[in-house]
């Protein structure tokens, strides 16, 4: 009988055992490269893909998977697979909707806190033999007021964290949680209130057609000289060449970033260099993120906020659950369009 193929993409040897055996009715193949245009014709015959979100889920990929039913992308979001395509095509596609609301805020929180206290320097100015504070003046966030874009799993978290260091929070998102508000000692507000007022804005806000550049020069023009803004969610969120002139003109007085347009190109430059059409990369933009990396008052993490060995265990047990119910007949954690 012919087995049920599923190819998880982007493993790591633990993640192997884990799925062996959870999935013994079925063939799975597992692969520590990423999916691209260049291997895809080996996957042809795939019904299920699962993959982190290093793959690549073009139409013009996934018109070669002519098995493929379902994708069970090992992310929260998604906004790495054509949608459109998947859903003119039958192919559903599940996600892991809440494994790191805790992780990835503890993260934002991170980065924040080696800006405000300038742990970085700090720890660079030991490691060159030096233990002289003078140049290391950091600030409170007690008191300062937290802007947080988008309240959904992480940012709930955000601003739970936000109030136990005493800051006061203002929140926006396009659906408000009010009980949430009133019960965590929070209020929501416009867009431009919120720029006006706050001292930190951190974005929990998924990458949509909506939330591009949410953060361009217009917003950053409205905000408060010295605004510290923090990315955990996605890199298209902010216009890199307005965040990149606010720092270098000192209207923004730092950022924490995770995630970074054109990041995927940042990881492999030496694909930049065998591309034969490069026009789909910005490079002013790859430009400015190697510059930002360089800057004092910047700290760029390798899109490592979901990576903690406890969000990775919910990650994969519940992308295996995602799979089993799909191959049960009862779909889970399908994306919002299907
Ligand atoms: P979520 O879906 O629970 O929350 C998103 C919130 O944004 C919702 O409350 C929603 O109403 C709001 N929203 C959506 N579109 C909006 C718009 N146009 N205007 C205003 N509000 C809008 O998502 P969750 O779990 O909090 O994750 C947020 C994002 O974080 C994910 O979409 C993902 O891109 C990113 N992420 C990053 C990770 C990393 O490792 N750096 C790991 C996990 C998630």
């Amino acid at each position: 009988m012919n087995m049920k193929k599923v190819v998880f993409f982007e493993t790591k040897p633990w993640e192997v055992d884990y799925v062996n055996g959870s999935l013994k009715d079925f063939e799975v193949e597992f692969c520590e490269e990423k999916l691209t245009a260049e291997n895809v014709e080996k996957y042809a015959d795939a019904e299920v893909i699962s993959s982190f979100i290093g793959s690549t889920f073009t139409s013009e990929v996934l018109s070669k998977l002519k098995s493929l039913k379902m994708i069970a992308t090992r992310s929260t979001g998604y906004d790495h697979i054509d949608l459109d395509y998947c859903k003119n095509s039958n192919i559903l596609v599940s996600n892991v909707p809440s494994y790191g609301e805790n992780t990835v805020a503890e993260h934002a929180m991170a980065l924040l806190l080696s800006l405000s206290r300038r742990i970085p320097e700090s720890i660079d100015r030991v490691r060159a033999n030096s233990f002289i504070p003078e140049g290391l003046t950091g600030r409170d966030l007690k008191g300062k007021v937290m802007g947080v874009l988008g309240t959904g799993h992480i940012g709930k978290n955000m601003i739970a964290y936000s109030l136990a260091f005493g800051m006061k929070v203002l929140a926006y998102d396009l659906y408000p949680d009010e009980k949430f508000a009133s019960e965590a000692g929070f209020s929501y507000a416009e867009l431009d209130y919120l720029f006006a007022k706050a001292d930190v804005i951190s974005l929990h806000l998924p990458y949509t057609k909506e939330t591009h550049h949410v953060i361009n020069k217009e917003a950053i023009s409205k905000m408060k000289k010295d605004v510290v803004i923090i990315n955990t969610a996605r890199g298209g969120l902010i216009e890199t060449d307005a965040l990149f002139d606010g720092l270098s003109s000192g209207k923004v007085g730092g950022a924490g970033l995770d995630v970074l347009e054109e990041e995927k190109f940042l990881s492999e430059e030496v694909v930049l260099l065998h591309m034969d059409n490069h026009g789909e990369v910005n490079f002013k933009v790859a430009l400015e993120n190697h510059m930002m990396a360089h800057l004092p008052n910047v700290i760029i993490t390798p899109h490592n906020a979901f990576n903690s060995k406890e969000a990775l265990e919910r990650i994969i047990t519940t992308t295996i659950d995602n799979v089993k119910c799909y191959f049960g007949g009862s779909c889970k954690n399908l994306v919002a369009h299907q």
